[in-house]
């Protein structure tokens, strides 16, 4: 099949599905210009996950954590949505039942309108205190003081997921909901290797739902995957819409 018969073929699923779902990666903020993370140039070919992605590192160097999450957040916030979240709102919007699970931590998703997003690995805006344990949102950057403290005198920590821990409990539960009863299952850039998110694209296919890829790069899903369709999902993710 052509591109373009691929992509008509895709469009017309999307149209009549009842239920979508859509799984995004880091890939769908490239062209924003927020780095991804195994690519070339991305952000694991330059530091190592376990000094600043992990409880241990954490642990062993607060200061040093939180000097790169405020790096990325200031780097996030000088960025903005770009047409492949539009388009995913713009899906969200015709769908009848429709669920957003993300890996990105970026928010450019709800920056960009959509409303229903399952956040799997957290919110880089998100802030969660050691001793009390309450998570609030502080949009500060750079934040004034580093590692940053809550009103109660705890440490805060990113409220991201880290390598090691588990997902936020709700959240996984209902994103395994989504792909499990979706008619179709939309995948973008993600290079499907991080789990248990890469487990969601079997599960769909295991109960029935097509499932369309775009990445720019073949991945280990593009085999397996009813449709993939190479390239930007900035330019592509807009051709699904009719
Ligand atoms: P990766 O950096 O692993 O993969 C990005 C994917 O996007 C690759 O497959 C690229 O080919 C693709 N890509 C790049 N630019 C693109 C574009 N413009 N359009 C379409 N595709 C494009 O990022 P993730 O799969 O999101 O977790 O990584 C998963 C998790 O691993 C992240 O959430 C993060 C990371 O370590 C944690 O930190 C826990």
């Amino acid at each position: 099949m052509t591109a373009t018969a691929q992509i008509e073929t895709a469009r017309a699923w999307l149209r009549t599905a009842r239920s979508i779902a859509v799984l995004t990666g880091a890939g769908i903020s490239a062209e924003s210009g927020v780095p991804t993370f195994r690519d070339p140039g991305g952000l694991w070919r330059n530091y190592r996950p376990e000094d600043l992605a992990t409880p241990e590192a954490f642990q062993r160097d607060p200061l040093l954590v939180w000097q790169w999450y405020d790096w990325r957040r200031s780097l996030i916030a000088n960025c903005r949505p770009n047409l492949g979240h539009y388009a995913l709102r713009d899906i969200e919007q015709r769908a009848a039942a429709f669920t957003l699970v993300t890996q990105n931590v970026d928010g450019l998703h709800e920056r960009a309108g959509s409303q229903r997003v399952l956040k799997i690995h957290g919110d880089i805006w998100w802030v969660t205190c050691l001793q009390c344990e309450k998570t609030t949102t502080d949009l500060r950057v750079p934040l004034p003081d580093l590692p940053p403290r809550c009103a109660c005198g705890g440490m805060l920590r990113p409220g991201v997921v880290w390598f090691g821990e588990p997902l936020p409990q709700w959240a996984w539960q209902q994103a395994e909901e989504a792909v499990k009863t979706c008619e179709v299952l939309l995948v973008a850039g993600t290079s499907a290797v991080v789990y248990p998110a890469a487990s969601l694209a079997p599960l769909a296919l295991a109960s029935g739902a097509r499932v369309i890829e775009i990445n720019s790069e073949e991945t280990p899903l593009s085999g397996a995957a009813t449709c993939s369709l190479r390239g930007p999902s900035g330019e592509l993710l807009p051709l699904l819409i009719d």
